[in-house]
């Protein structure tokens, strides 16, 4: 083969129109839509951005009858709680539907629980149930780690796996399996299961927030609900992030729509309180920083603080 074969010779070829494509698909609704509703997530748009392009192009060669395997599109989404994997995911499911890899763009999501059965012979028709429910879209296996337990040799995951390793092979065509869960654990799992590591084409790691974007989220949040935060109880929700990040059972994005939810509790009590008095359009909207303030992680940190043992301490109880 000679260096010119390598080029294109074919001097009548037809221009094809990459931006038509583009637009066609209505894909860039929803990577315009991650943009303004998802807050950082940088490297992980950056990865949709890619995954995009390259569907993109390999359906126009597709169409040009150039020799294109069925892409792999499997996926594993690791992070800590709250970071954004389902939320990601179903945009993931619905960018795969629209560009035309996805019969139905829906998401299934499942846990060890749903896939494994108690006794013998019932984990092969719990999974394929699931994997019937499941085509034309994206099961999302959250925790799927759980699914491998080395340690019980008579475990029923083990086959779970093997279904899963199969149908991901056989109807790739027809179903996207994305993984998800913690980045340690999930090293582990696919360290010890190759098989499956080497059938996903793309990890996605999901960074934790810092908190300026948390409280970026928060605005988002209480802005999609119509409420905003005076001065004052911005600044406490500010602090409010700087302790609770440091205390136990912190799940980022939903941690804060948690704090959210008892913030706009506390601000409809308050509110009740006073319904002697009258009441604006901007006091339903308003949360204030009492709002914020009432919240046990604020005791939480103060009792740590006084014992001297660093914020580290239970939350007794409920939620805080
Ligand atoms: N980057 C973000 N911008 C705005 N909202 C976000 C962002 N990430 C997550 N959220 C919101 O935070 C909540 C939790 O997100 P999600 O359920 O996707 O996280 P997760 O990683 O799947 O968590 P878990 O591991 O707990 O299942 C959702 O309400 C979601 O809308
Ligand atoms: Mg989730």
């Amino acid at each position: 083969m000679n260096a010119s074969s390598l080029q294109s010779t074919d001097s009548a070829e037809q221009p094809l129109d990459l931006q038509s494509a583009w637009d066609d698909s209505r894909v860039a609704e929803i990577i315009d839509d991650l943009e303004r509703n998802l807050v950082g997530l940088v490297p992980v748009k950056t990865r949709i951005r890619d995954i995009a392009a390259l569907l993109l192009v390999d359906g126009l060669r597709r169409r040009e009858g150039l020799s294109t395997g069925a892409p792999s599109l499997h996926m594993s989404f690791t992070g800590n709680p709250g970071s954004g994997k389902t939320t990601v995911a179903l945009r993931m499911a619905e960018i795969l539907h629209r560009l035309g890899y996805l019969r139905k763009g829906h998401l299934v999501a499942v846990t060890r629980d749903d896939l494994v059965g108690q006794y013998i012979g019932h984990t092969a028709p719990k999974t394929r149930e699931v994997l019937k429910r499941a085509m034309g879209g994206v099961l999302f296996i959250d925790e799927a780690y759980y699914l491998y337990r080395p340690e019980n040799e008579r475990d029923y995951g083990q086959e779970s796996i093997e279904i899963l390793l199969q149908e991901m092979e056989n109807r790739r065509d027809d179903l996207v399996v994305i993984f998800a869960g913690y980045k340690d654990r999930m090293d582990r799992f696919f360290g010890s299961n190759p098989g499956l590591s080497s059938r996903i084409a793309h990890h996605i790691d999901f960074p934790d927030y810092t908190p300026a974007e948390l409280l970026a989220i928060a605005g988002l949040m209480l802005q999609n609900m119509q409420y905003t935060l005076s001065a004052d109880a911005e600044a406490a929700l500010r602090d409010y992030i700087d302790k609770r990040m440091r205390q136990p059972h912190f799940a980022n994005a939903r941690s804060i729509r948690n704090a959210l939810d008892r913030a706009r509790l506390r601000q409809a009590s308050r509110l009740f309180a006073q319904r002697g008095a009258t009441l604006t359009r901007s006091d339903l909207m308003t949360i204030e920083a009492a709002d914020i303030h009432a919240s046990r992680v604020f005791a939480a940190a103060q009792a740590a603080a006084n014992q001297g043992s660093g914020p580290s301490i239970p939350l007794a109880g409920q939620q805080p």
